[in-house]
């Protein structure tokens, strides 16, 4: 028989299939645009040109070896390239050493946490979190600790926080921006973080490192600055992908860079490259690793999520919702009119509105909509979500 615990983790993520099912059904029945999509995050932008073109180069090139297995950290030159792009905006001195390429950040997040965890640490996460982030911390037999936010804000709860850390805490993940809220850290909040986590090591005497997992690093709005962790936390990790910055999640290209302050770092470096080996990634995609180095500064364009979101979030205020404005990813996520958040999506379906329950991201009473949908497709949704707020009283 298969693992208890596969079956189980399965069953309770089925409402991940169901809603899939349920999107299918919704459109064999009603046609494709008559049905408003809001669940997945799968980038839709075509990949910048520059991308495309590097690709049909190298791929042309018919240079040898190209296709091959290189170090499990990945080529060098592609290595140095990333280290040297994270150097020019953040003033820090990274080299290839301190860059490990992955298939893609979740990759990239299994490597660090089979690197760090004896069996029952603990790893702490912030309410609302990528729901991924469990099942990869129990992979490698860690045990997850949740913390709630302030009350109708995305912030940390600091002395929940404060409260959570024991001497078994071994790592923190902070995700910004954030999925599922959208919502960025400022500085100061990871201040406080900081000055948390320095008073616990030294009332327990141990290491707790911070795992930064910055896939939407580059989907940001307004002007806002995403202030950089490798520089707030000594031991720190900052996962990174080109999945939404490049729209190329498919092909699974990440990496992982290691603060060049942390401490025993030949052995964690050696350590992280071996997890790489021994989980099975053995290396990222050869020709990807060459493709986003040639592609480094380029950036799919984020003004077609900035549309998306300044659309989506009018349609969801003008008809009742009420809704913080995001300002990076391409989420937002929407108090439920009702305290039951499942039930409001199960509701929602009558209007061929396809949603996901903050429930599923440890935030009850909010829901999750995702702007990987045409504009027609979001101006189209006006009265369906208005329909729906009626239906609250709204
Ligand atoms: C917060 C977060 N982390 C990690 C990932 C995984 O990204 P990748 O496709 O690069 O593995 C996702 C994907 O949606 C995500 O939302």
């Amino acid at each position: 028989m298969i693992s208890k615990k596969i079956v189980e983790n399965l069953s309770n993520s089925s409402w991940i299939r169901a809603m899939f099912e349920e999107g299918a059904k919704l459109r064999k029945l009603h046609g494709d645009n008559n049905v408003y999509d809001f669940t997945l995050g799968n980038p839709d932008p075509e990949p910048p040109e520059s991308v495309k073109e590097s690709l049909k180069n190298l791929v042309m090139s018919g240079k040898p070896g190209i296709h091959r297995y290189m170090s499990n950290a990945g080529f060098n030159d592609v290595r140095e390239k990333i280290a040297e792009n994270i150097n020019n905006e953040t003033g820090l001195i990274l080299s290839e050493s301190h860059i490990i390429m992955t298939c893609g950040a979740a990759g990239g997040l299994n490597v660090v946490l089979k690197t760090l965890l004896n069996p029952d640490e603990e790893v702490i996460i912030f309410s609302p979190y990528f729901a991924e982030y469990k099942f990869y911390i129990e992979n490698h037999s860690g045990k997850t600790v949740v913390v709630s936010p302030v009350k109708d804000t995305f912030e940390p709860d600091m002395k929940e926080f404060e409260n959570s850390i024991n001497k078994n805490t071994k790592a923190i993940i902070i995700n910004s921006p954030n999925n599922p809220s959208g919502y960025i850290y400022r500085e100061d909040t990871l201040r406080s973080i900081l000055k948390i986590i320095e008073d616990k090591e030294k009332q327990f005497n141990t290491t707790i490192y911070v795992i930064s997992d910055e896939p939407y690093n580059k989907l940001i709005y307004d002007d806002v600055k995403l202030p950089s962790i490798l520089k707030i936390f000594k031991n720190s990790f900052v996962i990174n992908s080109f999945s939404k910055s490049l729209s190329l999640p498919g092909e699974r290209i990440g990496y992982i860079a290691v603060n060049p302050q942390l401490s025993d770092i030949d052995l964690l470096i050696n350590s992280l490259v071996f997890c790489n080996r021994i989980l099975g990634y053995v290396n990222a995609p050869a020709l990807f690793q060459k493709v986003i180095a040639q592609s480094i500064d380029a950036n799919v364009d984020v003004e077609i999520y900035k549309t998306r979101r300044d659309l989506l979030y009018d349609i969801l205020t003008k008809t009742g919702f009420s809704c913080t404005k995001p300002q990076g990813a391409f989420y937002l996520f929407p108090k439920s009119p009702i305290d039951d958040d499942v039930e409001f999506v199960k509701h929602a379906l009558k209007y061929n509105l396809l949603l996901v329950p903050g429930k599923g991201f440890g935030c009850p009473g909010y829901f999750r909509l995702t702007y990987c949908v045409s504009n027609e497709t979001i101006k189209n949704s006006y009265s369906a979500f208005e329909s729906l707020a009626k239906d609250y009283g709204l």
